[in-house]
C-alpha cells in the first residue's frame, strides 16, 4: 500500500439541488459525497428552484449551506430571462456568474443576443468598480462561466473579448470546441475551460449499455471527440464533475411507466478522483496533471481562499470496483458502477480536523464554510 498526501480538491461544478430538489440531493448529502471523493471545496450551480438569481436568494442559499454543509461551498449566481442581472448587487458574494446558453435541466436558459450582451456588459461595469477576484484581490468578481456548446462557444468568446470579461467554458465535450478554445487562448482571449470525467472516460459507444444513466448535457460525444480532449489536455484548465444527481426513477430505470423526457445529468463527486488516478496508473495522466486541474487552477481561476491544514490521504494502489452501494449521494448510483479502478480516498483532513476516514464522514453539518460572504451578513 502506498499512501499519498494530496491537497484538498476543488470541484468547480456541482449541483447540490437546495432549495427545491432536496429529494435528489441537499447541502449535507452533497458535501458528504464531496468529502468521500477527496473534495474539500465545491462550487454550487444556480439552477435550483427557485434559481439563485437575486441577492435575496443567494443569501438564503448561503444560510442553508452554512447550516448544513460539511465542506466549503462557493455559490454561483445565475442569469434568467425574467430577472436579467438582478443578482448584480450581490455579485461579489458569488464565486461567479453562470449563464446557460445551451440545452440544460431547469429554467435558466438565455436565448437572445440582446440579453447576452446586457449580461456581459453589466458584469464588466460591476467589475470596473470592484475588480476581478482572479487578479489576486481578496474582493471582486469571479469569472463568467458559460454552458455554451457548438456555435454558442464563439458567441461567448466574442463577448468575453469585447468586454474583457474572464470567461470559463464549462464541460467542454467536442473536438471543435476544444480546438476553438486553443485558438482563442493563443490570441489572448481571457478564456479558461473545464472537462468532466464522464466526457473523458465515456463516449457514444457506452450509450447502449448505460441507457438513461448515460444521458447528460452536453451529451456523451464520439470517440473522436473524446480523443480530442485527451490530445488537447494542455488547454484544459479544470477537471470538474458536473455532479448532477437525479433519481433512478426520474431516469425511468426500474419503473413501470418511464417518464417521457427523463432529466439529463449524472452524479460524479465520488468517482472523479479514482477515475483520474486510474488514468494516472495507466500512464495517461500524471499526479501533477490531476493536482493542477483539481486544485491549483480552480483556486486561481475562482480566486478561492486557502484552506489551512487541509489535505487528503489516498491509497494510490488500492484496486477495487466502483459500486452504487455505499455512495454518499442521495441518489445512490453512478454511471461508472462495475468499473475497476485504482486509488481510494482514505482520509480527509479539513482545517486540522479529520472529516472523513475509511468510508465514514465524521464532520458535523454546518462545519463547512460558505465562501465570499460579507462578515456580519
Ligand atoms: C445539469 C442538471 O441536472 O442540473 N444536467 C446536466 O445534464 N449536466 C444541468 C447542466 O449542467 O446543464
Ligand atoms: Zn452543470
Amino acid at each position: 500500500m502506498s499512501t499519498l498526501r494530496l491537497p484538498g480538491l476543488v470541484d468547480a461544478h456541482v449541483h447540490l439541488r437546495e432549495p427545491g430538489y432536496e429529494y435528489k440531493e441537499d447541502f449535507t448529502t452533497g458535501t458528504m459525497a464531496a468529502l468521500a471523493g477527496g473534495v474539500t471545496t465545491v462550487l454550487d450551480m444556480p439552477n435550483t428552484n427557485p434559481p439563485t438569481s437575486t441577492p435575496e436568494r443567494l443569501a438564503d442559499k448561503a444560510r442553508r449551506a452554512a447550516a448544513h454543509a460539511v465542506c466549503d461551498v462557493g455559490l454561483f449566481v445565475g442569469a434568467t430571462t425574467t430577472e436579467g442581472d438582478a443578482y448584480l448587487p450581490a455579485a461579489d458574494q458569488a464565486c461567479g456568474l453562470k449563464i446557460y446558453v445551451s440545452d440544460t435541466f431547469g429554467s435558466l436558459r438565455i436565448d437572445t443576443l440582446e440579453m447576452m450582451h446586457r449580461l456581459f456588459r453589466s458584469w464588466a461595469e460591476q467589475a470596473a468598480q470592484v475588480g476581478y477576484r482572479m487578479a489576486g484581490a481578496a474582493h471582486g468578481l469571479g469569472p463568467v462561466a458559460v454552458h455554451a456548446e457548438e456555435l454558442m462557444a464563439p458567441v461567448c468568446l466574442a463577448l468575453s473579448h469585447i468586454y474583457a470579461v474572464p470567461l470559463h467554458i464549462v464541460h467542454v465535450s467536442r473536438r471543435s470546441e476544444i480546438e476553438l478554445i486553443r485558438a482563442a487562448k493563443m490570441r489572448g482571449i481571457p478564456v479558461t475551460c473545464e472537462v468532466t470525467p464522464h466526457h473523458l472516460f465515456l463516449s457514444t459507444e457506452d450509450l447502449p449499455r448505460l441507457g438513461a444513466r448515460g444521458d447528460m448535457r452536453p451529451r456523451l460525444a464520439t470517440p473522436d471527440d473524446v480523443a480530442a480532449l485527451w490530445e488537447n489536455l494542455d488547454v484544459v484548465d479544470i477537471f470538474a464533475t458536473d455532479h448532477a444527481p437525479h433519481t433512478l426513477a426520474e431516469k425511468g430505470i426500474d419503473v413501470s411507466e418511464p417518464p417521457a423526457s427523463p432529466p439529463p445529468g449524472v452524479p460524479g463527486l465520488e468517482t472523479m478522483l479514482p477515475l483520474l488516478l486510474t488514468a494516472a496508473h495507466e500512464g495517461r495522466l500524471t499526479l501533477d496533471d490531476i493536482v493542477t486541474r483539481c486544485a491549483d487552477n480552480p483556486r486561481r481561476i475562482y480566486g478561492l481562499p486557502a484552506q489551512p491544514e487541509t489535505w487528503i490521504e489516498v491509497d494510490v494502489d488500492a484496486a477495487y470496483e466502483l459500486r452504487n452501494e455505499g455512495l454518499q449521494t442521495k441518489v445512490g448510483w453512478t454511471p461508472f458502477a462495475g468499473q475497476r479502478v485504482y486509488g481510494r480516498v482514505e482520509r480527509v483532513i479539513l482545517r486540522g480536523e479529520t472529516v472523513y476516514a475509511h468510508g465514514t464522514v465524521l464532520a458535523t453539518p454546518g462545519s463547512g464554510k460558505v465562501l465570499f460572504q460579507r462578515v456580519g451578513d
